[in-house]
């Protein structure tokens, strides 16, 4: 009798392991994409307020940059190698994200830079929200970058539309990606930096 109740449980004992290891792993994919369903829906498109920092305080014009932060260090490491390209050419360069604590009067500024992050092909929320409070920009010289991981011509396209709409100027529109090659193989930050550089 004791013998076949063991003979049982050892029968039953690997069964009820893998279930409730399946059990287990399930739940833990079910939390991981319920999370990437909430970060993607609101995350993603919720303002990040941060400090306005200023480089190169005494630069000759200044130079106001926007970005959006977004999950990886991308946009920040982007906004920041075009801000060192605008600063090593005598610029006074401030730089933002949008959201409330952002500016929203330009007339100080000399050019706008507004780099943009790619979710779902179209310009992240933040950013088309920001330059809605801005309003019109009054012809200012603006420089588009729109990020993404490997498609994002729409998004560039749609952020084009977007300024020309508001009476900005558009000098230069670059298409910079993450993990899709970038032209001549140059990474974004190689070409951030180089493309303030050029401009005076
Ligand atoms: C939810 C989501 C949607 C995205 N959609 C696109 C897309 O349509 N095209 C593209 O090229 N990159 C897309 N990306 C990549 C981001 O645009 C790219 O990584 C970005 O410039 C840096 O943002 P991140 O730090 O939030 O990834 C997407 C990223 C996420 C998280």
């Amino acid at each position: 009798m004791m013998n076949s109740v063991m003979q049982h449980i050892r029968k039953l004992w690997p069964q009820k392991r893998w279930k409730k290891i399946l059990l287990i792993t399930l739940l833990v994919l079910t939390i991981v994409a319920a999370s990437l369903l909430v970060y993607a829906s609101v995350g993603m498109n919720a303002d990040v307020i941060t400090e306005l920092v200023v480089k190169n305080p005494q630069g000759t014009k200044a130079a106001l940059i926007l970005y959006h932060p977004g999950v990886s260090s991308f946009s920040h490491d982007v906004a920041y190698a075009f801000a060192d390209g605008l600063t090593s050419s005598g610029w006074r360069v401030e730089i933002a994200t949008p959201s409330i604590g952002a500016p929203t009067d330009l007339s100080k500024y000399s050019l706008l830079v507004v780099s943009s992050n790619t979710y779902g092909f179209n310009p992240d929320k933040p950013t088309i929200r920001h330059l809605e409070r801005i309003g019109n920009l009054n012809e200012i010289q603006t420089v588009l970058m729109t990020l993404g991981a490997g498609s994002a011509q729409e998004s560039k396209q749609s952020l084009e539309n977007t300024i020309q709409a508001s009476d900005g100027i558009i000098v230069k529109s670059l298409l910079l990606y993450s993990m899709a090659p970038n032209e001549e193989g140059k990474s974004a930050i190689e070409i951030a930096t180089q493309e303030a550089q050029q401009i005076t």
